[in-house]
């Protein structure tokens, strides 16, 4: 049995919990969506290897399709390739803090969790995590690059230590590779144990679409691909993302657009607050009075990511008047007399 519960998150208030796009897709798209529901065959199962979803998203990453298996969301990818390498007896090493999912999939196939832990608020010694898992012989390496939830980037030659330094499968999940430069598809060639995840719910506003890709090398791929549950995408799903690809330029601006609106928060001279500076869409703020400062936040109707025992909390990017409203409320938080 699973040791982790899963904590559904809110979905009231101004949404800045989760990672999303703060904007849905735009009028001209849904009309071709609207369009394009005409053609589906409702009464017949999908095309199972989703082929034209995964040659848009080769177009975009420039990896063949054949390396690419699309999934509902990359969250079934990630209890893929958990459920492939780990079980009773193995071992998952990730980092703490990370992404909470690969905790909640471990458990649930009774896998042991070796956590790295790392200070949120200072770049990662990849040396000493290789030491780590050199002495700990995990399984299984999985992490979150940028990182949820501090924002932080490992570069391509600290990937590729990594991935010299352990004989194990390394899962790089790319949720967030948007907002940030440098994603490790380009290494797949020259490392056979590493496997890349990345979604369509970010960046690519498709969150309620459920969409995500598995990418690895070709052999690794034949090895997964009949591990996938067959039909996991769906017709409906399979098009809206297709359909959005095809506008990669359009979703391209608004990322511009979200970097910018982002590192905005760098201009604010905060005493009582810490911005933790960030390659994704969202940033960790920490303060000795974090209870205050989630109460604030609450009070002017802003959802954020709270953490149990934490002095810190994540807050999405927004919209640039969702933005103003967060900057107004930590500047007032700022002055006020503790
Ligand atoms: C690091 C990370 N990986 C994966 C996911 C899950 O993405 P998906 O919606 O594709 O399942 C999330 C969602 O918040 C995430 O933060």
């Amino acid at each position: 049995m699973s040791q982790f519960v899963y904590q559904p998150h809110q979905q009231n208030g101004i949404l800045l919990n989760a990672n999303e796009n703060p904007w849905d897709l735009p009028d001209f798209i849904r009309q071709e969506i609207k369009e394009a529901l005409d053609t589906i065959a409702f009464n017949r199962y999908p095309e199972d290897s989703a082929q034209e979803l995964c040659e848009a998203y080769s177009q975009i990453i420039q990896i063949p399709a054949s390396q690419i298996l699309a999934g509902n969301g990359s969250d079934q990818h990630l209890g893929l390739l958990i459920g492939t390498f780990l079980g009773k007896g193995k071992n998952l090493l990730t980092l703490s803090p990370d992404f909470g999912m690969y905790d909640y999939y471990a458990s649930s196939y009774e896998a042991g969790i070796l956590k790295y832990t790392i200070d949120p608020f200072s770049h990662l010694d990849v040396d000493d995590f290789i030491g780590f898992a050199r002495e700990n012989k995990p399984d299984l390496i999985l992490f979150s690059n940028p990182n949820n939830p501090t924002g932080n980037l490992l570069n391509l030659d600290e990937i590729q230590k990594i991935l010299a330094a352990v004989p194990c499968p390394v899962v790089v999940d790319e949720a967030y590779i948007e907002f940030a430069q440098g994603s490790a598809v380009v290494l797949l060639d020259r490392y056979d144990n590493l496997y890349v995840t990345r979604t369509l719910s970010k960046a690519y506003g498709l969150a309620g679409v459920r969409i995500g890709f598995l990418i690895s090398n070709q052999a690794n791929m034949d090895a997964l691909r009949p591990l996938h549950v067959p039909y996991s995408v769906n017709s409906i799903s399979a098009k809206v993302a297709t359909i959005v690809l095809h506008h990669a330029d359009w979703f391209q601006e608004q990322i511009e657009t979200i970097k910018a609106e982002r590192d905005r928060f760098k201009t604010l001279s905060l005493q009582r607050c810490r911005i933790q500076s960030s390659q994704a869409n969202f940033m960790l703020i920490q303060t000795p009075e974090i209870e205050a400062l989630k109460k604030t936040f609450k009070d002017n109707g802003l959802t954020i990511r709270e953490y149990e025992g934490k002095d810190y909390c994540r807050i999405t990017i927004g919209t640039p008047e969702e933005n103003q409203i967060v900057k107004d409320v930590l500047e007032a938080f700022d002055k006020e007399e503790v």
